[in-house]
């Protein structure tokens, strides 16, 4: 079986990262047949809109996208490729998986978590305005359909995986609507699961939690822009943001990116580390099992993942955790351990 995925690379240490995790992928024999598509400042330096509507319809397509990050201007300029990619696809859920590897150094060990964030509204629906001069306001929305979706999402993730536990992070006591509809929501979900552990967390009293033990967190369930917070605070217990993967799945498209974005601070030093990038990738073919019933996708996935664990362990590492090697060189290393 060989499956149509996009490629987009991103900018800044995007394209470094996607060649690295591409020459991996290849290595193995990964059933994916590439198309790249440009979006961000790529896209831009190439005349075209900062997300051309023929990279949406490619991942619509094919169902499938791995893709590095793209650069957003922070305070002015355009709005953010990533919030309009998964608004396009409604790709509702952003999952990312928090481990401790050994061979990374970290201040926690047995940390196992993974985070679930609604990725299509709340804050980021971008609806902000200008009262008057000195005052602006930002809408924040919540829909019954997605917050149920979601927490949905999240329990059947949880019983599908055999986790214990969904803790649901929130500040229903000040937002009581759109975080109320939130937990409320949440809690009616719940009941569905029995088998599955549920707690409700307002979310200052559930940060102070997660940094004093992260290892009692199993699946944490947020709305976007919490979700978006958490997730690098919990990359940050094993080890930063080079080595958390994402992905974020709608009901007919799937589109796989690390947590990181485009570093301009290291981008073009070819140092960047493609870990987080490569563990997306092994999230896409465990994705293609999982919806497509490929196996053999699957065991490419733990071929990789052994590669890269026994890499980490034999001391090969990036510069962000402690290491010397460059992106390349890092991929290499996994490369011969295949
Ligand atoms: P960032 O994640 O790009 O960088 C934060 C720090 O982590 C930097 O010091 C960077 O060098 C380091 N870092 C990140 N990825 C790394 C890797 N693979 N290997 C080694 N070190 C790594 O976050 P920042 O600086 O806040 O954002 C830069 C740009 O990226 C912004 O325009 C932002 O909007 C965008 N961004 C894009 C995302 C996406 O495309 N999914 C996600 C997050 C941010």
């Amino acid at each position: 079986m060989q499956h149509a995925a996009v490629l987009i690379p991103g900018d800044g240490i995007g394209p470094e990262v996607a060649e690295a995790v591409r020459r991996v992928l290849d290595a193995a024999g990964a059933p994916v047949a590439w198309q790249t598509h440009l979006a961000g400042q790529a896209a831009l330096d190439e005349g075209d809109d900062v997300l051309p509507d023929s990279t949406v319809e490619a991942v619509r397509d094919t169902g499938l996208a791995l893709k590095g990050p793209c650069t957003t201007p922070v305070g002015r300029g355009f709005t953010s490729v990533n919030v309009k990619l998964r608004k396009a696809l409604d790709l509702y859920a952003a999952v990312r998986p928090v481990r401790n590897l050994e061979g990374v150094p970290t201040r926690f060990e047995g940390v196992d978590l993974v985070v679930v964030r609604e990725n299509t509204e709340g804050l980021y629906s971008g609806v902000e305005n200008e009262i008057t001069e000195g005052v602006v306001t930002s809408l924040k929305v919540a829909t019954q359909r997605a917050c149920e979706r979601i927490a949905r999402w999240a329990f059947e993730y949880a019983r599908r995986r055999g986790r214990q536990k969904v803790t649901v992070l929130h500040k229903a006591n000040i937002m009581k609507l759109t975080d109320g509809l939130f937990l409320r929501t949440a809690e009616a979900v719940a009941g569905e699961f029995p088998e599955i552990g549920f707690e409700a967390l307002i979310i200052d009293a559930g940060c102070m939690r997660l940094v004093q033990e992260p290892s009692q967190f199993d699946v944490l369930l947020m709305e976007n822009l919490y979700g978006d917070v958490v997730s690098d605070l919990c990359a940050g217990f094993v080890g930063g943001l080079g080595v958390v993967p994402g992905a974020n799945l709608g009901q007919d498209c799937a589109v796989f990116e690390a947590v990181h974005g485009s570093a301009p601070d290291i981008a073009g030093k070819g140092g960047a580390s493609p870990l987080a990038l490569l563990m997306s990738a092994v999230m896409m073919l465990n994705h293609l099992k999982e919806t497509r019933g490929d196996a053999e996708a699957a065991a490419v996935a733990d071929r990789i993942k052994a590669a890269y664990s026994s890499a980490l362990a034999a001391g090969a590492a990036t510069r962000d955790v402690g290491g010397t090697l460059g992106t390349l060189a890092f991929a290499d290393a996994v490369i011969e351990r295949l």
